[in-house]
């Protein structure tokens, strides 16, 4: 199924037509895993470089799958994905790190190295890219501390709750400032002070240039903030638009669209 330009009429649409400037582009994706049946069934859409879309559906509709292709951990069964202006779906093998590098990835169970400290965590994708040792020890920490872990640079992760687990995971996946942010239930472990904390994380990041797509589950959130939602179901993704509106001023209001009520997450 393919999305026509006009399907979404939100104020912050960024689903363009095919021949519009596309940081993500699906094309008739299909997603299988071994025999089993599609989890992700001929879809296609387009994401603009520099927009924030949420990432919706029930459990097990296929979001972390969804993910999974962006972040080139798997290639789709069918169909093609581009991103960066190539098809990443039949790059070669050898392209994929430099590609990686450019993706920031919060993953739904964090993967952080349990024997390396916070700052060191954080640290790693910065190391990977060469940043000298004085950059790294200026900017960790600063990080570090705005997500609130201040006191914790020097834990590791075993020691940590899920929570700081979460939030450690949040600022490795951002530290680089990456072209593209891919998370995965990335407030699902955090109250929802330090949810709304973490989203305007996300969204400075978002104003620099990266472009994000955040999976959640958190229909309070997705209430507070006006990103359209790329909303899966049966396989199928279909574009919908924010719950949430902008003020009239300068910021955010959790007040809302009308019609909220009737949609389903
Ligand atoms: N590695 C795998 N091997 C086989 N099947 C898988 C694998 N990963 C996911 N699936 C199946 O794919 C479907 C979608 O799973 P996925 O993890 O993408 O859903 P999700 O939307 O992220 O769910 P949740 O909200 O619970 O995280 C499920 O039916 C799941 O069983
Ligand atoms: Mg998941």
């Amino acid at each position: 199924m393919a999305f026509k330009a006009g399907q979404n009429k939100g104020r912050t649409s960024r689903i363009v037509d095919a021949e519009g400037s596309t940081a993500i582009r699906f094309d008739n994706v299909s997603l299988r895993y071994g025999t089993g049946p599609d989890v992700l069934q001929d879809i296609s859409f387009y994401l603009d470089p520099g927009s924030f879309h949420f990432l919706t559906g029930q459990s097990g509709a296929g979001k972390t799958s969804l993910l999974s292709l962006l972040y080139l951990a798997r290639r789709p069964t069918q169909g093609s994905v581009q991103m960066f202006g190539r098809d990443v779906s039949s790059a070669p093998r050898d392209a994929l790190p430099a590609l990686r590098r450019r993706i920031g990835v919060v993953f739904q169970e964090f993967r952080l190295l349990d024997h390396l400290s916070t700052l060191d965590n954080v640290a790693l994708p910065l190391r990977v890219a060469g940043v000298s040792e004085a950059e790294i020890q200026r900017h960790v920490p600063e990080l570090l501390g705005w997500v609130g872990l201040s006191r914790h640079l020097h834990a590791t992760p075993p020691t940590l709750s899920g929570g700081q687990k979460q939030r450690v995971a949040i600022a490795r996946a951002v530290i680089n400032r990456p072209d593209l942010l891919v998370a995965d239930e990335p407030t699902g472990s955090v109250d929802d002070r330090t949810a709304t904390r973490l989203m305007h994380l996300f969204m400075e990041l978002n104003r620099l240039g990266t472009t994000v797509l955040i999976a959640t589950h958190n229909e309070g959130l997705v209430r507070k903030f006006p990103f359209e939602r790329l909303h899966l179901e049966g396989g199928q993704v279909s574009v919908l638009p924010p719950l949430a509106g902008w003020a009239a001023g300068d910021g955010l209001f959790a007040g809302g669209n009308p019609l909220a009520d009737l949609e389903d997450l």
